[in-house]
């Protein structure tokens, strides 16, 4: 899915990722793996990051889209939104949703911007009628992002994630329907 880019404020630019910024989105993905995401930093492939960039922007059901903000004479990626749509055709309106915001810029409403737009993107694209994610049940910031922006819990997954200390969380099922 190909979209324009939009400036939110203070120069805060959403705008689809490219090819070229898969360093950053790799180095966003590794930080997040401290902060609510389930990769750990060494699973984390810069190669990957640009292969789903490529597909995404090749598929009529996916979206990558990062947010900027501006660094010297260039910008500086803080956070970065990935909309997955499956290639079966039975599923191909639905689409699985990740994100993560560098940590230094959490609570500057960075995340509620990346939703929005992303939903507003599928929404318009006619091609997305289901956003699917998961998140750790005690992710208590993501869970109220999303709840306010229109995602519903559907169920939980069971001790799914394990954790260091060898203990079990469980994950919570979140979706949001094309209004
Ligand atoms: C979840 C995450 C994406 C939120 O991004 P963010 O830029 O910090 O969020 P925003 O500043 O836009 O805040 C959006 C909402 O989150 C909630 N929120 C923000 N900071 C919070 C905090 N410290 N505690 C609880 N809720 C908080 C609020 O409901 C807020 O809404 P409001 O602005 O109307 O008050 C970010 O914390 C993150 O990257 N976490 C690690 C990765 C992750 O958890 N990904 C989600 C799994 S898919």
């Amino acid at each position: 899915m190909q979209v324009a880019p939009r400036a939110i404020r203070d120069g805060l630019l959403i705008r689809e990722a490219t090819r070229l910024d898969a360093h950053a989105v790799a180095r966003i993905l590794k930080e997040g793996a401290d902060h609510g995401l389930v990769a750990r930093s060494d699973e984390v492939d810069p190669g990957a990051c640009s292969r789903q960039i490529e597909f995404a922007r090749a598929a009529t059901n996916s979206l990558v889209v990062v947010a900027t903000i501006p660094a010297g004479d260039d910008d500086e990626v803080v956070g970065l939104l990935t909309l997955e749509g499956a290639p079966l055709l039975r599923l191909y309106d639905v689409a699985r949703l990740n994100m993560a915001v560098t940590p230094s810029h959490h609570g500057k409403g960075v995340g509620r911007a990346l939703v929005q737009y992303a939903t507003e993107c599928a929404d318009a694209s006619g091609q997305i009628r289901k956003i699917e994610l998961l998140t750790r049940a005690n992710n208590e910031r993501a869970i109220r992002l999303f709840t306010k922006l229109g995602f519903n819990e559907e169920g939980r997954l069971r001790a799914r994630l394990r954790r260091d200390d060898g203990t079990y969380l469980d994950d919570v099922c979140m979706a949001r329907f094309k209004p």
